[in-house]
């Protein structure tokens, strides 16, 4: 009984769970952006969101169900999109990942890159029973959840 109430329980949460970003750019996926910052994703691919989905699906309490899980431990709730890519965080990438939109801050926000912010964490972060909220500014040099910076935030 208890176990089926924590199913139910994360299934509402599912609901309103994850990152929703306007559907007006696709995601392309992380190994789009490897080619142009290796060092963040080599350190990403050690994290626990790279292997969120993996997490998820060897658990039996919850059971993995994708329908609800892939809200926080895949990308774009789709489950050939395992764990929390780089677009989870930083917007679908379609639009913005050409160079010479890239090198262009202003650009590459208008074109949907998002420089996450403490709601972007909020988004599957909830003190639900399930996650417990996260204090960015405290994990950014969390090296187990965060990758690696090139420019550091606030240098
Ligand atoms: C063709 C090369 C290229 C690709 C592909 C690319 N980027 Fe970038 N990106 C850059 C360059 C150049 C910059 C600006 C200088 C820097 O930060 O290295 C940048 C900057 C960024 C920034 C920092 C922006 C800022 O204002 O601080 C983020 C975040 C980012 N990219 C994420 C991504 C993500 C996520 C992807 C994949 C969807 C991606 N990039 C794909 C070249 C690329
Ligand atoms: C609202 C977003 C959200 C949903 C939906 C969700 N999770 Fe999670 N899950 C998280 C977060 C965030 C964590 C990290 C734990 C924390 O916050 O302390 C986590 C942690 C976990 C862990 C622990 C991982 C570890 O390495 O210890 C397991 C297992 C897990 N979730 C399984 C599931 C399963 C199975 C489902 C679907 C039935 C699910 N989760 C649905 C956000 C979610
Ligand atoms: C798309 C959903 C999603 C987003 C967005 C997200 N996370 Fe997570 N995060 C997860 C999941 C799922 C896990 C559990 C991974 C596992 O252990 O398998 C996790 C685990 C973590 C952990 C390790 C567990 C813990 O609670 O200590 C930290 C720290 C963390 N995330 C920080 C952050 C920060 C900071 C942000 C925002 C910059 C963020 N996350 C954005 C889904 C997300
Ligand atoms: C869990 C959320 C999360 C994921 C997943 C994530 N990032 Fe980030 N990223 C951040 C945060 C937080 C910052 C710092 C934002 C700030 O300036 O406060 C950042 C900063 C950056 C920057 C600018 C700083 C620098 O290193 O030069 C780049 C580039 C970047 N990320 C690329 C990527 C790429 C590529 C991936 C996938 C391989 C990725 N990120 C995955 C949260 C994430």
């Amino acid at each position: 009984m208890k176990k089926m109430s924590l199913v139910l329980l994360v299934m509402v949460i599912a609901a309103t769970a994850g990152v929703a970003y306007a559907q007006d750019h696709a995601y392309v996926g992380a190994s789009k952006c490897k080619m142009c910052h290796k060092v963040q994703f080599a350190s990403w691919e050690q994290t626990v969101h790279a292997k969120a989905l993996d997490a998820a699906k060897g658990s039996t309490d919850p059971a993995y169900d994708a329908a609800t899980c892939t809200a926080c431990h895949a990308t774009n709730n789709d489950e050939a999109m395992a764990g929390v890519q780089c677009e989870s965080c930083h917007g679908p990438g379609a639009d913005y990942k050409k160079m010479s939109i890239m090198k262009d801050g202003e650009k590459a926000a208008a074109n949907g890159l998002i420089i996450p912010s403490q709601d972007t964490c909020n988004g599957c972060h909830k003190d639900d029973g399930h996650s417990k909220t996260v204090d960015k500014a405290a994990e950014l040099n969390n090296t187990a959840a965060m990758h690696e910076f090139k420019n550091p935030p606030g240098e």
